[in-house]
């Protein structure tokens, strides 16, 4: 069983409002954090996140494909985010990092792109929640799912067993089940959930069946 997590990245922004209500069938919000430098895209600050977070009805989760975590993780802390998941790739201190997380009271994940070993959290697995795996390089919804990482699933629920899995990245209804099936806890979908010719809730729906 999987829990679906819709990112809002590809949502009509003009009607924020309207999205988040479309989603609240969803177990969590996924919210993409983007500062124009780890990833050449840039979307939502601190003051959005807020309002989302009031608005939300739902837990909501930053990922933050950021260039310097450190100095952001308090202001998404106090906007509302009940888990911040950092990028190992953006730090040379993730030790640090993650008792900062702890220190916020926050659930604390690390990312890892496509590229990245699963040996750069080996230090770390055991004080984080959760492990996100990215399965499109990161910056922009509507990608296509790396097949190639679905064995880098299977070998993170292997050696994380007491890890959440998150996946994120290309995922919809036609590759749920086998994402879920090859170890992920938490599927992050945008574009197959805010797609033009979708009913978001519609969609969540089925993408919850798909993975039970
Ligand atoms: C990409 C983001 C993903 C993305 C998912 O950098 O981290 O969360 O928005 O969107 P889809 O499901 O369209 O790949
Ligand atoms: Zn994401």
């Amino acid at each position: 069983m999987a829990l679906i997590a819709p990112s809002i990245l590809t949502a009509d922004w003009l009607d924020l409002r309207g999205a988040l209500r479309s989603a609240q069938g969803a177990d969590l919000l996924h919210l993409d954090v983007m500062d124009g430098h780890f990833v050449p895209n840039l979307t939502f600050g601190p003051p959005l996140v807020a309002a989302i977070c009031r608005e939300a009805q739902r837990p909501v989760e930053c990922h933050l494909m950021v260039e310097r975590p450190q100095d952001l993780l308090a202001r998404y802390a106090e906007a509302g985010a009940g888990r911040l998941i950092v990028h190992a790739e953006a730090t040379a201190h993730l030790h640090r990092l993650v008792a900062e997380l702890r220190g916020l009271g926050v659930e604390a994940g690390v990312a890892l792109n496509p590229g990245s070993p699963l040996a750069l959290v080996e230090e770390v697995a055991g004080e984080i929640d959760l492990l996100l795996l990215m399965t499109v390089d990161p910056g922009f919804g509507g990608q296509a799912f790396l097949t190639g990482q679905l064995a880098k699933i299977r070998e993170a629920k292997r050696r994380f067993p007491h890890l959440l899995i998150e996946v994120d990245g290309g995922v919809h209804l036609e590759n749920a089940r086998t994402v879920a099936e090859a170890g992920a806890d938490i599927l992050v979908t945008g574009s197959s959930v805010f797609a033009k010719d979708a009913d978001p809730a519609q969609r969540i729906k089925q993408l919850q069946q798909a993975t039970r």
